[in-house]
């Protein structure tokens, strides 16, 4: 594989790794081996239209690694160490970008222009009616049938003292997948030297249209392909959650999760109530309303894995968090390392405005306008306990 190594800038980094030379000593934890921080960019085939792929492999001090590649802007692979330091891969994927473009539900995608449902794919704006696709039951989701996961991106290293970084954009063209507006996307992925993957979000637009952008990645702390998530502690940072109708889409009330198995704001095993969640197939898809509203970066979520003893807390500057339980994973799908992906083998915790903001008037709102700039922070940080 073609791999040529990157620029890797900024105060925090003590190292840089250059094509060819030998990379500078990195600044380490006590007893930790010393690690090159870098980005690499490495070629991952091409999609069948001919169009190369590239993977951008972050690096951080203590050698936690993701890569993400300008399909889809799709982490790929996210490794992160348990509480013996030992590093494991914690999201669900595909080893070869054809496994990638035969289909599959949005595994560690930038997804968008709107991520989560739209009713019956159908919106009006400035008096004009618009029509999306509708490609999930009656309604729209996730964008369409070529939503952001399924489009290149155009990658290029990005400076931050922080950790490596790269900045992923797009310029989705006026009426694409319906909505209207050119829109310039850009998504920044950093691996922060504190061990988070930091993303920040970024759009403009020449017309009023909605925007909501979320990163789709499936997570298994214990390590993915191995087994289901089912006895992974949750805290959710939500007193109350958007009920739906049996189609996910919001019915407009905001209610308690008290008293009810969408309570977690005390740590509870995900497996504990996930019976209890009727419909087909069950399990958690819902939206969560942050009790820090979305006005600055926030706790939504925290998640421990008892026996590897990762911890992964979700932070983000948006109102609100799909937790959804992987309830369509149907053990068709076989995973980077052969692991077969079923039901409850992973979870995502999705950041996002609530579903169906564009036709619901109470939920805060998602329109872009022109001269405003869309921004979003999430991070995903990793830490480890007893
Ligand atoms: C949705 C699920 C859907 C999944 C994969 C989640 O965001 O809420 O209903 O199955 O994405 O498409």
């Amino acid at each position: 594989m073609k791999s040529s190594v990157l620029l890797a800038a900024g105060l925090a980094f003590a190292a840089v790794a250059v094509a060819g030379q030998p990379a500078a000593t990195a600044p380490r934890k006590k007893g930790s081996k010393a690690v090159k921080a870098s980005v690499q960019k490495q070629a991952f085939g091409e999609t069948s239209d001919g169009t190369p792929v590239d993977l951008y492999v972050l690096t951080n001090v203590h050698g936690m690694v993701a890569k993400i590649m300008t399909f889809g802007g799709i982490v790929t692979e996210l490794h992160v160490p348990d509480r013996a330091g030992k590093m494991d891969d914690v999201v669900l994927g595909f080893k070869d970008i054809k496994t990638y473009e035969a289909g599959h539900p949005y595994f560690g995608a930038a997804t968008g222009r709107v991520a989560n449902r739209i009713a019956k794919g159908k919106f009006t704006l400035g008096g004009q009616d618009y029509t999306l696709a509708v490609n999930n039951g009656p309604n729209h989701l996730h964008g369409g049938l070529k939503g952001f996961d399924k489009v290149h991106w155009k990658g290029a290293i990005a400076s931050a003292a922080e950790g490596p970084s790269v900045k992923f954009t797009y310029l989705s063209p006026d009426g694409e997948e319906g909505y209207p507006g050119n829109l310039n996307s850009t998504v920044t992925y950093t691996l922060t030297n504190k061990n988070e993957l930091k993303i920040d979000y970024k759009a403009t637009t020449d017309k009023p249209t909605p925007v909501n952008l979320t990163n789709h990645s499936y997570f298994n702390l214990a390590g993915e392909g191995t087994g289901d998530i089912l006895g992974h502690e949750l805290m959710l940072e939500a007193d109350r959650y958007t009920p739906t109708d049996d189609t996910f889409i919001p019915t407009g009330q905001i209610s308690p999760v008290k008293g009810t198995p969408l309570d977690f704001t005390k740590p509870t095993k995900i497996g504990a109530r996930i019976g209890q969640i009727s419909g087909d197939p069950g399990g958690y898809d819902h939206n969560f309303v942050l009790n820090h509203g979305g006005k600055s970066l926030g706790l939504g979520a925290r998640v421990y894995e008892p026996k590897t003893g990762r911890v992964m807390e979700m932070w983000t500057t948006e109102p609100g968090v799909q937790f959804y339980t992987g309830n369509f994973l149907d053990g068709t799908l076989k995973g980077k390392r052969g692991g077969i992906y079923k039901k409850n083998n992973a979870f995502c915790l999705e950041a996002q405005h609530y579903p169906d903001s564009v036709n619901q008037p109470n939920f805060p709102s998602t329109i872009l306008t022109p001269g405003k700039t869309y921004t979003q922070t999430t991070i995903y940080r990793f830490l480890t306990r007893q």
